[in-house]
């Protein structure tokens, strides 16, 4: 199974998207934990990568493309994969469609968690991030057991560079103009499914499965 989460900054896709991969047994593509990967490793493309996401702007579609295309002809997505945070603007969706008709395949889903605007500003203040294992919490809704820990590795939890307020704005300026876009793209398609992500975690989780089916 080939699936896609769309949605704004903070709606939840990476939420959803590691325990669909959990539980479809599927791999979770993340271009923005690999960003954040090449960034704590310092490597050249994390270094060009921080430059935009540190003002809440897209990585150059040259950069983005590539790696994705590599990663997903990788023997472990031969099963299917879950793309999350990919892809964010019509060329790229251009680039992935083409890349998948090559070799006669197509994406079976797009998954669209709505979330509106004033819901996603309080998400981001009080998402909280692993920095060793990348497991996500929020201080409210989904906090660690000890504060500040993470309760899967006992590393710290921290605020994202790009979760302050003003970049934030920048991130939904950037979505509605950017990525947005793409919800008629897959409607086209006819694989659009959008689900409310204002529901708790575990009825977003449901309805997801309810769709893509046990
Ligand atoms: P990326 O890491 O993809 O960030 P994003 O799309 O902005 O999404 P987030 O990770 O912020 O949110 P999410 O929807 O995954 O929400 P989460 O599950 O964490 O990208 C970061 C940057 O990298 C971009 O700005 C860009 O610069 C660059 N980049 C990445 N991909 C790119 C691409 N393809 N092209 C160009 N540039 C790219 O949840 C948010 C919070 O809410 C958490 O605290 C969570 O615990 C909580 N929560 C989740 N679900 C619920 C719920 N149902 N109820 C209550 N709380 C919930
Ligand atoms: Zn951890």
């Amino acid at each position: 199974m080939k699936i896609i989460m769309l949605g704004a900054p903070g709606a939840g896709k990476g939420t959803q998207a590691k325990q669909i991969a959990d539980k479809y047994k599927i791999p979770h593509i993340s271009t923005g934990d690999i960003f954040r990967a090449n960034i704590k490793n310092n490597t050249e493309l994390g270094q060009k990568a921080k430059q935009y996401m540190d003002q809440g702007l897209l990585v150059p579609d040259e950069l983005t493309c590539d790696l994705v295309m590599d990663r997903i002809k990788q023997d472990d997505c031969k099963n299917g994969f879950i793309l999350d945070g990919f892809p964010r603007t019509i060329p790229q969706a251009e680039a992935l469609d083409a890349a998948l008709d090559k070799i006669n395949e197509k994406m079976d889903y797009a998954i669209n968690v709505d979330v509106p605007d004033e819901n996603i500003v309080n998400r981001m203040g009080g998402r909280r991030c692993c920095l060793n294992c990348g497991a996500t919490y929020h201080v409210v809704t989904i906090p660690t057991k000890v504060e500040g820990i993470c309760d899967r590795c006992g590393s710290p939890v921290v605020l994202r560079d790009d979760d302050k307020p003003e970049t934030v704005q920048k991130r939904l300026t950037v979505y509605h103009d950017q990525t947005q876009p793409l919800i008629d793209y897959y409607e086209k398609q006819s694989i659009l499914k959008t689900v409310d992500g204002t529901k708790s975690m575990e009825a977003v989780f449901d309805d997801i499965t309810a769709i893509l089916g046990a």
